[in-house]
């Protein structure tokens, strides 16, 4: 496996992604769980944040201690699924800047087309962490990751939930500079674009629309 793709299997991740697989699962418990494995992808795609000494009063003494330190962070959404990931990660990182692009896939030719663009002016000296729960052909996330570098975003990670091994394909030849982090790949794509055997339309299931 390309180094730069990988696949996060701690017990709690997998456990959270097959009660969000299963199709019993309410509009309430798979947003609860977006959120709650959000917070774990976020802590595992920041293990490298740089951290720098402060000097600090406990209740006891004066100390040095470790702080986030480097490139400030910003969390890019593509619309609308991504906004469930989102949540959960800024809720980890609240001070971090967010920008959202929204992209969807025309059904016929599964081809993406952009709709809204909105980020922060200085994303060029940001860490940017792309957010999308499902790289299903990968056409979008290559797509976003294009624009954002127009806009001139540099440092980019790419993180999701599932991914197809057509996605992983799709966005690593397009941005072999992106590193994608997922907690799973999934066996195939079928004849509409879903991810199998997947947990179908997240943003259907995020808020209920089907
Ligand atoms: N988008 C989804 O929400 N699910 C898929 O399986 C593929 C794309």
């Amino acid at each position: 496996m390309d180094n730069d793709v990988t696949v996060i299997r701690h017990p709690l991740v997998q456990h959270k992604l097959t009660l969000m697989r299963r199709k019993q699962a309410s509009t309430q418990d798979f947003r609860s769980l977006m959120r709650e494995i959000a917070h774990l992808l976020a802590y595992e795609v920041t293990h490298d944040l740089e951290l720098e000494a402060a000097t600090i009063d406990t209740p006891l003494a004066t100390t040095e201690a470790p702080l986030l330190a480097g490139k400030k962070l910003c969390f890019v959404s593509i619309l609308r699924a991504g906004n469930g990931l989102l949540e959960g990660m800024i809720q980890l990182l609240p001070s971090a800047r967010v920008g959202h692009i929204g992209i969807y896939r025309d059904p016929e030719s599964l081809v993406a087309v952009e709709y809204y663009y909105k980020m922060p002016d200085d994303i060029g000296e940001r860490q940017v962490i792309v957010v999308d729960p499902m790289l299903a052909t990968g056409n979008s996330a290559a797509a976003a990751i294009r624009r954002i570098k127009e806009g001139g975003a540099v440092h980019i990670k790419f993180v999701c939930l599932l991914a197809s091994p057509e996605g992983v394909r799709t966005l690593r030849e397009a941005h072999p500079d992106v590193p994608l982090w997922t907690a799973a790949i999934d066996d195939k794509l079928d004849d509409h674009g879903y991810i199998l055997p997947g947990l179908g339309d997240a943003g259907d299931r995020l808020y209920g629309t089907r």
